[in-house]
């Protein structure tokens, strides 16, 4: 039998193509920049994200960066005394709180309409005196459930156009089948990186893959639609595949 090929479709259906691949293709991009803004694409960036920084709070990283300027090196010494003789309640409210509320406080609440750590409570500031242990299960599935969801929809939908383009038979079926595996490399990596920092290399490992494909299936189905069409003999040849 003769399967469908670009050259079989009506203009109107490739217009409905072309448009679709060049949404999803703004789509890809502003998810690229996203990611890049919130994560960062190196590895270090990735291994914070999923595992965490084990060795280190987030308050004392804070207080040895950006933050160093709204507060005193006796202070300091304190606040990382506390962390590390455990952060408890009795230590706070007697030596903690003052130095917070004098000195954090006025951009830390909730009041300041930013989107930053709330520090009116010792219950608000006390996860950030603790060793930040990357991403819970519970947001990694939230996440990792939308992005199945949505970009197994997203290669469904490409691949189906793409499967109209004319290639080798054993290529199609190889570029139809790397975006999942891509999929399930990246993802599947994000639970693995949360307890063995190093697989931080095969997040970005499929996340490069998945884009590569995403390209590939793109560019080849606008270039096949709109300026490729082998005619007569030759459509009966190479066009039907076994
Ligand atoms: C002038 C306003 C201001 C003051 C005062 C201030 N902060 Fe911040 N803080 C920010 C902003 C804005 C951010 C987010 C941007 C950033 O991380 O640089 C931030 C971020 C942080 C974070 C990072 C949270 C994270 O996501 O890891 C911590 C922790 C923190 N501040 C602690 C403190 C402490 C402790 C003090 C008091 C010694 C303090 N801040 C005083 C504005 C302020």
């Amino acid at each position: 039998m003769r399967y469908r090929r670009f050259s079989d479709c009506s203009v109107s259906e490739k217009m409905l193509d072309t448009l679709f691949i060049l949404t999803l293709s703004a789509g890809y991009l502003l998810a690229m920049v996203l990611t890049y803004t919130v994560v960062g694409f190196s590895v270090k960036d990735i291994e914070l994200k999923y595992y965490g920084n084990r060795s280190g709070t987030r308050l004392e990283a804070a207080l040895n960066g950006p933050m160093r300027v709204y507060h005193n090196p006796p202070e300091h010494d304190e606040i990382v005394k506390w962390i590390y003789a455990g952060s408890t309640e009795k230590q706070y409210i007697a030596k903690i709180k003052p130095i917070i509320d004098e000195k954090c406080v006025k951009c830390h609440n909730p009041k300041s309409g930013l989107a930053i750590p709330d520090f009116s409570s010792y219950e608000k500031i006390k996860p950030l005196a603790a060793a930040d242990t990357g991403m819970s299960i519970a947001s990694l599935a939230r996440v990792s459930h939308i992005h199945l969801f949505g970009i197994g929809l997203i290669f469904y939908l490409l691949g189906r156009i793409f499967i109209l383009a004319e290639m080798p038979v054993w290529l199609k079926r190889s570029l139809v089948a790397v975006p999942f595996l891509a999929i399930a490399l990246d993802i599947g990596s994000w639970w693995i990186t949360k307890y063995i920092p190093v697989f931080a290399y095969t997040v970005l490992a499929g996340g490069v893959l998945m884009g590569i494909s995403f390209a590939v299936q793109a560019l080849t189905s606008l270039y096949q639609m709109w300026f490729y069409g082998p005619k007569g003999a030759e459509t009966e040849k190479t066009s039907t595949e076994k």
